[in-house]
């Protein structure tokens, strides 16, 4: 089916620690590094998403040593592009001088594990060679800066990964659960003149206890089926990876998986929860660290709105 050929990623290059915000917010170093284990985040200040995304999509490129010429699909895990039409996916399509199909994927953050999917379905019908996957989110344009529970959580961030033909994808399971209560953002408001429905504030809203509970049970249900599916054990993986969201919700999962936390990557600390982008982000940190070796067995898993699920076992 397909391996992973590369990783790559791109952050702004404003960084906020949390005393930066407790500076205009109700909050303290102390409530967020404690409750999130987040020390830091990269914000965007004059850099887009398309820039971001850009960037690493480039770097996943020239790592892969490939061309965009020879992209057979463009797939871009994304809450909101820069525009809402056309997709994110078709304006990196062209930002990178690619001639192949483009589609974005709306699965929040768990966009990447998704993508992952759609381009394992192309590789079985050998549609395709080479496919980029892109992941990104510029989450401090869609959290509202005066409610200090949430947008603290979240730093903006994108990656990238070149997927070509291997055997390196064990198994993947995605899940669905629809539900608007525990995490959404309204869409912007359009001029209408008939429009009677009342106008909303398009901000990111969240009900963070229903989403911890779900997150930790989520990571544990989905890690030990696709386990189960790969026919290994748990206690084979070389490394967890999971979405970065809490670190409690990290160590809590681990703990109940009898994973140590040695064995888990995280990227939290600096860069809080940068949502679609996070799994490939914390990949690429853990390579640049010299972390990750040939053959390694990872799973990767994520949660977030919709409610939606994902992971998979595969081969670094
Ligand atoms: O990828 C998207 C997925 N999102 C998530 O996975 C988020 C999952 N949820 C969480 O990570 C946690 O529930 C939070 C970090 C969001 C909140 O932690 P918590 O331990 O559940 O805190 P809480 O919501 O129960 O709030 C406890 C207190 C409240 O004050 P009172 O009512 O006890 O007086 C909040 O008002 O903490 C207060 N609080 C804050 N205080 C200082 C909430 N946010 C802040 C803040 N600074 N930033």
């Amino acid at each position: 089916m397909f391996r992973l050929l590369s990783v790559a990623s791109a952050l702004p290059k404003c960084r906020k620690t949390n005393d930066d915000l407790s500076g205009f917010l109700d909050t303290s170093d102390e409530w967020i590094s404690q409750r999130t284990g987040i020390r830091e985040r990269a914000v965007c200040t004059d850099e887009s998403l398309t820039e971001l995304l850009t960037t690493a999509g480039k770097e996943a490129l020239a790592r892969a040593g490939i061309t965009a010429q020879q992209l057979d699909l463009i797939l871009c895990a994304t809450i909101k592009g820069d525009y809402i039409t056309p997709s994110q996916a078709c304006i990196i399509q062209k930002e990178l001088g690619a001639k192949c199909p483009a589609m974005d994927i709306g699965a929040a953050c768990t966009g990447f594990l998704y993508a992952l999917d759609v381009a394992a379905g192309y590789f079985v019908r050998k549609k395709v060679q080479k496919v980029l996957v892109l992941a990104g989110d510029v989450m401090s344009k869609l959290v509202d800066w005066k409610d200090r529970s949430t947008c603290v959580l979240f730093g903006d961030a994108a990656g990238a990964a070149v997927l070509g033909e291997g055997d390196a994808l064990k198994s993947i399971s995605l899940s669905a659960k629809g539900n608007i209560d525990f995490l959404n953002i309204p869409h912007v408001n359009g001029n209408s003149p008939f429009d009677s429905i009342p106008e909303q504030e398009s901000f990111l809203a969240m009900n963070g206890q229903e989403v911890y509970r779900f997150a930790v049970s989520s990571i544990c249900h989905d890690v030990k089926e696709v386990c189960k599916q790969a026919s290994i054990s748990i206690s084979e993986l070389d490394w967890l990876v999971p979405h970065q969201a809490n670190l409690r919700i990290i160590e809590s999962a681990a703990a109940k998986l009898k994973i140590p936390m040695e064995h888990c990557l995280t990227g939290i600390e600096i860069l809080g929860n940068t949502s679609a982008a996070s799994i490939p982000v914390v990949l690429d940190k853990a390579q640049s660290e010299s972390k990750l070796k040939t053959g390694e067995l990872l799973a990767l898993s994520a949660f977030g709105a919709g409610l939606t699920t994902g992971a998979c076992v595969l081969t670094w």
